[in-house]
This record gives C-alpha cells, sequence and structure tokens, in this order.
C-alpha cells in the first residue's frame, strides 16, 4: 500500500473562506428553469409554481449564492420582457440555445426563488446585445426604493421593498466568438466600465464581476484580462473565469489530473490582476469569481439532435459518472487552495443542465453523482482554508507530469472548533495510507470519515436507480498523539471530519 504525508497548523493558512465559493447557476436554458426549478403543473408545486421537492435539495446543498439568468442566454435578454403580468410578456426567439423563450419566469420570481432556498443573488446583465442604458433601467428597477420610474414599475409589479441584488456581473464570455454579441478586449473593456460607472452611481453598494476568458484554452487568453482590466480596475471588484472538462478519450487518470490546469488558470489570472494593479499603483486588489465550472461533455452528441425552436427541451443534460464526482472533488479542492483569491464560484448549473440534480418533468427530483461532493464541501468547508504540507506519490500522463495521488486540503472552523480534511486518492489501483500530522490541534478527534467509492468509474444515478453512488462512512480513521490515520481507497473521494472533544 502506498502513503502520503500530510502537515496540518493553524497558523498555516490560505484564508478566510467566502461562503460565496460555493455557489451555483441557474440559465434560461434547457429544463433548468421550466420544468427544474419552476413548474407549475407539477404535484409538488408551491404557491408560486416552484417545485418544493427541488427547493429541498438545494437546500441540501446550502447554496449560498445563485448566479441568473445566463451564461449565453443572457447576451440577448431583455429583462423587461420577464416581469409584469404573465399574461402580457412575450414569447421570443432565443438565439443563444435555439429555442422558444416565454418570460413566464423572470427577475422577480428568481428573486422569490432564491429566498425560498436562502441564496443570494447574482444578477447578470446584457452587454451583447444591449449596454448602458438598458443596465442602468435595470439596476434602478431592483435596487432603488421607489419615486422613479423604474423603481415605481417594479412596485407596481407587487415588490414594494427593493431586492437589493448586491452581486452583478458584466455580461457572459464576452471573449467567445460564440456570444451574440461577441466583443473584442476593447470593445468589451470600454462598454463593462462605463456600465460598471452608472450601476455603481445607481447603487454603490454592488460588486461587479468583469468577464475573463471562457477558459484557459481561448486563444485571446490573459491578453483579454489584461486588456479588460487596463479598462475597468477602478470600477469592478471580480474578474471572471470559466471552465469544463470532459473525458471524452476515456483516459481517467488523465482526466483526474485536469485540476492541474485549473490550478494554473487560477494562479494566470491572479498574476493578470496584480500586474494590471502594479501597472496602475492601485491600492485596490482585484479577486476572482470562478462562476462557472463543472464537467460538461456526456450530452455533446444528444444536443445536436435537438430541433430548434422548442420550448424548454432536454438541453445539456449530463447523466454524471462516479469520476467525474472524483473530478468535481477535486475542483472544489482547488478552489480551496486558493480561498485568498477566489471570492466567489458557481458549479455550473444548478438543475437538469449540467447539473448535481436531476428531475423529471411531472415526476422525481434525484441527486447525481456530482451533488456529494458538491454538497460536503458546502456544508463542511466553511472556516478557513488551511495551506497543507503534502508529501504524496505521484504519476505522469499523457499531458500532466508529477500528478500528486493526494489531491487534498483543510478547512478549519474556529468558532466551532472542527477541522475538515477534504481528499482525493486518484491512483487507480492503490490505495494510500494518509498519516496526518494534526500538530497545533490538540484534543481534536476523528468525528466521521465519509467516503464515495465505487468499482465501475462510469457508475451513474438515474431515476430509477438513484442510490447507485452515494456516500457512505470507513470505518477506522483515527487520532492518536497527534497523528492522523486513514486509509483512502483507489480512486476515492473522501471528507474526513475532526472536532475537539468536549
Ligand atoms: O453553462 C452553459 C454555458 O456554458 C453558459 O451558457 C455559457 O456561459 C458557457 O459557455
Amino acid at each position: 500500500m502506498k502513503k502520503a504525508k500530510m502537515i496540518l497548523d493553524k497558523d498555516f493558512l490560505v484564508g478566510k473562506v467566502d461562503d460565496r465559493i460555493y455557489g451555483s447557476f441557474i440559465e434560461h436554458l434547457g429544463r433548468a428553469i421550466y420544468g427544474g426549478i419552476y413548474e407549475p403543473d407539477h404535484p409538488e408545486a408551491d404557491e408560486s409554481g416552484f417545485r418544493k421537492d427541488v427547493i429541498s435539495l438545494v437546500r441540501e446543498l446550502k447554496v449560498p449564492i445563485v448566479r441568473y439568468p445566463g451564461g449565453n442566454f443572457v447576451s440577448g435578454y431583455n429583462w423587461e420582457d420577464g416581469v409584469g403580468p404573465k399574461d402580457q410578456r412575450p414569447r421570443r426567439l432565443e438565439l443563444a440555445w435555439r429555442t422558444i423563450e416565454t418570460n413566464q419566469f423572470g427577475t422577480n420570481e428568481f428573486v422569490d426563488w432564491a429566498k425560498k432556498v436562502d441564496a443570494e443573488v447574482m444578477m447578470a446583465i446584457n452587454l451583447g446585445t444591449r449596454g448602458v442604458d438598458a443596465a442602468r433601467n435595470f439596476i434602478e428597477y431592483c435596487n432603488h426604493p421607489g419615486g422613479t420610474y423604474w423603481s415605481d414599475l417594479r412596485r407596481s409589479h407587487g415588490y414594494e421593498e427593493p431586492h437589493n441584488i448586491k452581486v452583478w456581473c458584466l455580461g457572459n464570455e464576452m471573449d467567445g466568438p460564440w456570444q451574440i454579441g461577441h466583443k473584442t478586449a476593447e470593445e468589451y473593456g470600454r462598454i463593462a466600465c462605463e456600465a460598471a460607472k452608472v450601476m455603481k452611481w445607481v447603487d454603490p453598494s454592488i460588486e461587479l464581476v468583469a468577464c475573463g476568458s471562457s477558459s484557459i484554452g481561448m486563444p485571446t487568453f490573459a491578453e483579454w484580462e489584461a486588456t479588460v482590466l487596463d479598462h475597468t480596475y477602478e470600477h469592478v471588484d471580480y474578474i471572471s473565469l470559466h471552465q469544463y472538462y470532459g473525458n471524452r478519450d476515456n483516459d481517467t487518470p488523465n482526466f483526474l489530473a485536469r485540476t492541474m490546469d485549473m490550478d494554473l488558470f487560477i494562479k494566470s489570472v491572479i498574476s493578470i490582476c496584480d500586474y494590471i494593479k502594479a501597472k496602475k499603483r492601485s491600492k485596490k486588489t482585484i479577486n476572482l469569481s470562478f462562476d462557472e465550472w463543472n464537467v460538461w461533455y456526456h450530452s455533446n452528441e444528444a444536443d445536436r439532435k435537438i430541433e430548434p425552436w422548442s420550448i424548454a427541451p432536454p438541453q445539456l443534460e449530463d447523466v454524471y459518472t462516479f469520476e467525474d464526482a472524483l473530478l468535481v472533488g477535486s475542483m472544489l479542492i482547488t478552489l480551496l487552495r486558493h480561498a485568498d483569491r477566489v471570492k466567489m464560484a458557481c458549479m455550473a448549473q444548478l438543475v437538469n443542465v449540467i447539473a448535481p440534480i436531476m428531475t423529471e418533468n411531472g415526476g422525481a427530483a434525484w441527486r447525481q453523482t456530482i451533488f456529494y461532493p458538491y454538497m460536503h464541501a458546502s456544508v463542511y468547508g466553511r472556516g478557513v482554508a488551511l495551506n497543507p504540507v503534502v508529501n504524496s506519490p505521484v504519476y505522469d500522463t499523457k499531458e500532466y507530469s508529477d500528478v500528486p495521488c493526494l489531491d487534498s486540503t483543510a478547512v478549519w472552523n474556529e468558532e466551532n472548533e472542527e477541522l475538515t480534511i477534504f481528499a482525493v486518492n486518484r491512483d487507480m489501483e492503490d490505495s494510500l495510507v494518509l498519516e496526518c500530522d494534526l500538530r497545533n490541534f490538540p484534543g481534536y478527534e476523528v468525528v466521521e470519515h465519509i467516503v464515495m467509492e465505487h468499482e465501475d468509474v462510469k457508475a451513474r444515478n438515474t431515476r430509477d436507480n438513484p442510490n447507485n453512488v452515494v456516500p457512505s462512512h470507513r470505518q477506522g480513521t483515527e487520532v492518536v498523539d497527534g497523528l492522523l490515520t486513514a486509509k483512502l481507497n483507489n480512486l476515492s473521494w473522501n471528507v474526513i471530519r475532526l472536532a475537539k472533544a468536549k
């Protein structure tokens, strides 16, 4: 059996974990909204048409913030279409995903739904087909108390109090040629700067996210961030990162090593932010919003067969495997490793569309494999991220060298005197014995060791077999004289929860 060593020390800190690192995303896409969170005819629908079965699964995930309404969708969206009496809302051709948008669900419904799941809203504006004027009107509608045209319109729609939406995204993936109203970095930097200015004039308390690259693989990556920040630095607070991975060539060791690339992406964007900070002699630091991340590839083939111009077709319905859950665990670990600069992140997406939660129209809702690592991190990963010293065996793949078999980090919740270790053993064959020196955590004992493991890396959860891949408990993990010993099976996700003995 292989061995890995780790040292955890209260003084080796990355930084405070911003709860919003466990955010998610709901787009007007496929069945994310219609048939996902909103289905008035469903037996579980509440008085607003929201599915209560879905609400309760979202609450299990403790999602702190949800990005809305897109995604690519937002770049052609007229927000005015989605407010006011439902029978007067227009049906539109939706060009990003080639569907028909009925607008039966819009901003106010989303704000109501977010309250029911205890989440904050991260609202995106359209900088594809629209610009400064629509942006200032929209924020006035949402956040101004009253006594003006747009704020009074909101009140006339039944929302006396402002929504006070704090986080706003300045468009979506504007670097991508697939985007409606795609722009060069210069064009986007200018419009984002002007939109940001007026939005903060309407409500100075908001925080703004500028669009970074759609992935580290974009040809404009790095130059895009530098140019956009050159224009917007003093007006925005975050820059976004998006990244999806797939295992198209069925090479699991290589797939599980993808977080090496995610780590590089984050480090590179931090460097660009700080380069522009230095160039501008600014005192301000721009943080990162990794507001789209996940595995996405299973549904690509099926999506090509969907006829255009239908309402809420089953688009991007990836059915996730056990190995996807392992990579999602590693992606969460990677975000935590950069908790000092990654302040927000959104698993894309939340329901039906590349999502941890799946539903059937009129029927059941269930948890996909990736639900579990996301839930574990969100529930137990609140506190300060520690910087563990790790010594692990490594492996090589066709794209990566020296990939640590043990991918791990830890979060300490000082208030509750709880310490949680998150760990993936990426080794295909061998278990790892983890020995962790707990240094200055005297009196901490194991509460539980949660694991996810399965003999079939392609195992999935489906409507008919929703509990095929679920977490279980491992016995035998213990702390003796400040040394934690745990067995981490080959290809496993592990959550080792410790707490100070009372
Ligand atoms: O999340 C699915 C899509 O992926 C989003 O609409 C877009 O922003 C990204 O390309």
